[in-house]
C-alpha cells in the first residue's frame, strides 16, 4: 500500500481532528502518501481530495470540529453515488479508505466493499454512541461533560427558587447520552428512546420529589425521546392546572458538539485512527476500529451496517435507583 484517504462524515465529533492527525501521522510514518478528503462523502463523489504531511496536522488535535470538513450527503446513499465516489478513488490511485465517522457513515463504509472497493476501514467516531462494535465511541466523553456542565449550572438556579427544570441532550434515536447525563447529574429522572415514559410518570417523579423536600428537581430527556422537550412542555402547559406546576426548558443542542475534545477523547481518537490504519497496512478490509474492554479491536463493517447498539439496561436500573 502506498496511498491511502481519510474522511470524516455525519456529525462532526469532538476528537475528530484527533483522529485524522493520527491516521496521517501513522500512515505517513509507514512511507504511504495520505490524502484528505474535504466534506465526507460530498468530497469523495467530487474528487476533493489534498495531499497531507505531518506537519499539516500539527496542532489540530485539541481543536473541536473536523478540519476535513464534514457532510450529509443523500448523494452518498444511491448506488450511483457510491460508483461515484469509487471511480473517483481509483482516479487518485487510493489503495484505502478510513471513514472516521457514526451509524450512517459506516454503513456507507460498507456500501463501498459490496460494490468492491474492499481496502475500507472505519473509526468509530459520534456523540451518539450508538454504533455496534464499539463500547465507546470518538466525541461522546466530550459531550457527556458539557451535559453535566449545563445540569450542575441549572441545580444552582433551580435550588434557589424551588424550580422543575427539564433538560434535552442529544442523541438521535440513542438515550446513551441522556442515560450517562442522568446519572452523572444526579437527575430526579431521566426519559430515553429505549423506555417509554408519560408524562404523567414524569410529574410524578417530580411530586414526589417535592414532597421529600427537595429543593430542585431535574429532568434530562434525549431529543429521541417520545415525549421530547416540546412535547412534554406542551404537555405539561396543557395539564398546568392539574399538575400544580411548570417546568423550565432547556434544549442544549449543538452546544454539546462543540469545544475542545476531553483527554479521553484525544487518546481513544488517537488510538482508534492509529488501529484503523494498522488495519490496513496488515490487510484487515471491510471492519471498523472499535474500543471493546479498553482495546482497540476491529468488528465487519456487515455487523456494524446491520447490528443495533443496545443501551445496558443495568444502567437503566441504576438510574431509577439512585433518582
Ligand atoms: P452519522 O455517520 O453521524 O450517523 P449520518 O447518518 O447522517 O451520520 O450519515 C452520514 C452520511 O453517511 C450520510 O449523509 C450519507 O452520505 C451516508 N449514509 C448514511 N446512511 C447510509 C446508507 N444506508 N447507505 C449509504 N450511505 C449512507
Ligand atoms: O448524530 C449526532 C447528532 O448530533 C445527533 O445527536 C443529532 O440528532 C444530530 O446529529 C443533529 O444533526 P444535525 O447536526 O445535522 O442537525
Amino acid at each position: 500500500m502506498k496511498r491511502i484517504a481519510v474522511l470524516t462524515s455525519g456529525g462532526d465529533a469532538p476528537g475528530m481532528n484527533a483522529a485524522i492527525r493520527a491516521v496521517v501521522r501513522s500512515g505517513s510514518s509507514r512511507g504511504w502518501e495520505v490524502y484528505g478528503v474535504k466534506g465526507g462523502y460530498q468530497g469523495l463523489i467530487t474528487g476533493n481530495f489534498s495531499l497531507m504531511g505531518p506537519r499539516d496536522v500539527g496542532g489540530i488535535m485539541q481543536k473541536g470540529g473536523t478540519i476535513l470538513g464534514s457532510a450529509r450527503c443523500p448523494e452518498f446513499r444511491t448506488e450511483e453515488g457510491q460508483i461515484r465516489a469509487i471511480r473517483a478513488l481509483h482516479q487518485e490511485g487510493i489503495e484505502g479508505l478510513v471513514v472516521i465517522g457514526g451509524n450512517g457513515s459506516q454503513t456507507g463504509a460498507n456500501a463501498l466493499t459490496l460494490l468492491g472497493y474492499k481496502p475500507v476501514v472505519g473509526v468509530a467516531s459520534t456523540i451518539d454512541n450508538d454504533l455496534y462494535g464499539s463500547e465507546l465511541t470518538i466525541g461522546v466523553d466530550t459531550a457527556l461533560n458539557i451535559a453535566i456542565e449545563a445540569i450542575d449550572r441549572l441545580k444552582t438556579t433551580a435550588s434557589s427558587h424551588q424550580r422543575a427544570f427539564m433538560i434535552e441532550v442529544m442523541g438521535r434515536g440513542c438515550g446513551y447520552l441522556a442515560l450517562m447525563a442522568g446519572l452523572a447529574g444526579g437527575a430526579e429522572i431521566t426519559v430515553i428512546p429505549e423506555v417509554p415514559t408519560p408524562p404523567e410518570t414524569v410529574a410524578e417523579c417530580l411530586r414526589s420529589a417535592y414532597e421529600r423536600g427537595k429543593s430542585h428537581a431535574i429532568v434530562v430527556v434525549a431529543e429521541g425521546a417520545e415525549y421530547n422537550a416540546d412535547k412534554m412542555v406542551a404537555y405539561f402547559k396543557e395539564h398546568e392546572q392539574r399538575l400544580g406546576f411548570e417546568l423550565r426548558t432547556t434544549i442544549l443542542g449543538h452546544v454539546q458538539r462543540g469545544g475542545n475534545p476531553s483527554a479521553f477523547d484525544r487518546i481513544l481518537a488517537s488510538r482508534l485512527a492509529a488501529g484503523a490504519v494498522d488495519a490496513l497496512a496488515r490487510g484487515e478490509f471491510g471492519v471498523l476500529a472499535g474500543l471493546n474492554r479498553s482495546e482497540v479491536t476491529t468488528t465487519p463493517l456487515s455487523e456494524v451496517a446491520a447490528k443495533k447498539k443496545e443501551i445496558d439496561v443495568r444502567l437503566v436500573e441504576l438510574a431509577h435507583i439512585l433518582d
